[in-house]
């Protein structure tokens, strides 16, 4: 398989110096990447600013804002089998970008901030026989949640993590399916949990798919 992944978080700048983001560490993309490197796949990775150096074997490419990542990933897409979206993506802009350094005033300032692309839900509008599979990272409501955005965005099944996967060494995930069953419940360190993930994903995703086409 050719397997575009998806990894780390993006960053909105502020101005040339300031940036919003999130905590992200890319772990759990750069896990896939390793399972799936040495399960003899073929990997596109497009990775956020993460502290990790990528993976042996898959070809990078680096993006830091969602604008970015958007225009490699439809780029990408095209050629692959399949992608597993794990980047944490921004969902807010500033609306504009200051040129410069923004200087101190004494004043309160406000940011205006706009909606980022959605990417995946972007790749499930052209994904015809390719796989898609989604992260869903919930606080409250965790499956209707979960299930909505497999919905929104076209997803052949979405993983369900919590709050506390966010820079953590460690995953505890639930695999939904589009009719809201509970495919998979996988538990341990990322490495562990993207060795699981991947064997689904090549036994029952992608057969489904190279089946239906
Ligand atoms: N995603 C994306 N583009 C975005 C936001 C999310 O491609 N602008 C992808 C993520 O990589 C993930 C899935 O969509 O695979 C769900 O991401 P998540 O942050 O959980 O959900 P959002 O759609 O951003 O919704 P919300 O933040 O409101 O929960």
């Amino acid at each position: 398989m050719k397997i575009l992944i998806t990894a780390g978080p993006t960053r909105e700048y502020i101005d040339d110096v300031r940036f919003l983001s999130n905590a992200s560490s890319g772990r759990m993309g750069y896990s896939l990447v390793d399972a799936a490197v040495a399960a003899g796949h073929e990997v596109v990775l497009v990775t956020g600013p993460v502290e990790m150096s990528p993976p042996d074997g898959c070809e990078v490419y680096r993006i830091e804002t969602t604008d970015e990542l958007r225009q490699r990933c439809l780029e990408l897409f095209p050629s692959c089998d399949g992608v597993i979206a794990t980047a944490a993506v921004c969902d807010y802009r500033p609306k504009t970008r200051i040129t410069g350094k923004i200087t101190k005033t004494g004043q309160p300032i406000v940011l205006e901030l706009v909606e980022t692309s959605d990417v995946l839900a972007e790749l499930g509008t052209m994904k015809e026989h390719r796989w898609i599979v989604g992260f869903a990272l919930e606080s409250q409501d965790p499956r209707n949640n979960a299930m909505r955005k497999l919905r929104m965005k076209n997803c052949d099944c979405i993983v369900l993590n919590d709050t506390s996967a966010i820079g953590s060494l460690t995953n505890s995930v639930e695999i939904l399916s589009p009719s809201a069953e509970t495919i998979a419940i996988y538990k341990g360190t990322k490495q562990h949990v993207a060795e699981q993930l991947l064997e689904l994903i090549e036994g029952t995703i992608h057969g489904r798919k190279s089946r239906a086409k």
